[in-house]
């Protein structure tokens, strides 16, 4: 695991968004694994800046979305397509049609699942995956649990995460309680995993994630099992592991 220290949120945006732009322009045609959440809002952001210098090209990207909510429409200002596409799609030169998330709007959990099962799949695998980190130690909506979860699933949301994502409703109350999210399997299988993570808060999941046991009640914890992962993470989050890094 490489572990790249950033002094605020700033530099680690720049950072991570460089580790991406190198992606794109060494494979224009790669397969991007996408997340949401506040961690990477600024990554985005150095992501659309790199386009708009003419430094960057999404034309020929497809890009893969960790999660959704379920039972939100494309549309609804709260889904996780929306955000992607305010954040990102829409202001860079990608191609709407390679750009999936899974499909909160299907009732049938099984038929959601898979079907995103199939996309991910047809897209030839994730060259680079971006993730942030939940406070309780989730990747994507993988939520600890008793076993590692392989492909795309249906996950009721732990009151934790519910709570950290109520800052983006109008109350708690409105937080949808279950998610279609990517698995574990799934997100081992990118090529290169880059996970963002700032803040005090997340120091202890930090810790937890990367320098203690490996088991699905940490769900970040396996990544300490994949090939070619890196961190980028603020001073505050690396706060509790500074001196083994
Ligand atoms: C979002 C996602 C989640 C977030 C995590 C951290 O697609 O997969 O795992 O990355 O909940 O969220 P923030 O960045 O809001 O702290």
């Amino acid at each position: 695991m490489k572990f790249i220290k950033a002094k605020d949120y700033q530099e680690m945006s720049r950072k991570a968004a460089n580790i991406l732009g190198a992606q794109i322009v060494l494979k224009p045609d790669c397969v991007l694994g996408l997340a949401t959440g506040s961690t990477p809002i600024g990554t985005y952001e150095c992501l659309v800046e790199g386009y708009k210098k003419g430094d960057l090209d999404f034309s020929k990207v497809t890009s893969v979305n960790l999660d959704e909510y379920r039972g939100l429409q494309h549309d609804n200002d709260q889904s996780y397509y929306y955000f992607m596409n305010y954040h990102l799609f829409s202001k860079v030169n990608i191609d709407l049609a390679n750009t999936y998330v899974p499909d909160g709007s299907i009732e049938d959990a099984q038929e959601a699942c898979s079907k995103y099962d199939e996309i991910v799949r047809a897209t030839g695998g994730v060259d680079i995956q971006l993730l942030g980190l939940g406070h309780n130690g989730h990747i994507g909506f993988n939520e600890p649990a008793d076993a590692f979860a392989k492909g795309t699933h249906c996950v009721d949301l732990s009151e934790s995460t519910i709570e950290a994502n109520a800052r983006f409703f109008a109350s708690k109350e409105d937080v949808p309680t279950q998610a279609y999210t990517m698995g574990i399997q799934t997100i081992m299988s990118a090529k290169k995993i880059l996970l963002v993570v700032n803040g005090a808060s997340k120091a202890e999941a930090v810790e937890k994630s990367f320098f203690g046991e490996i088991r699905p009640e940490v769900p970040a914890s396996i990544l300490q099992l994949h090939p070619d992962v890196t961190i980028v993470g603020d001073e505050e989050a690396f706060a509790r592991i500074a001196d083994r890094i």
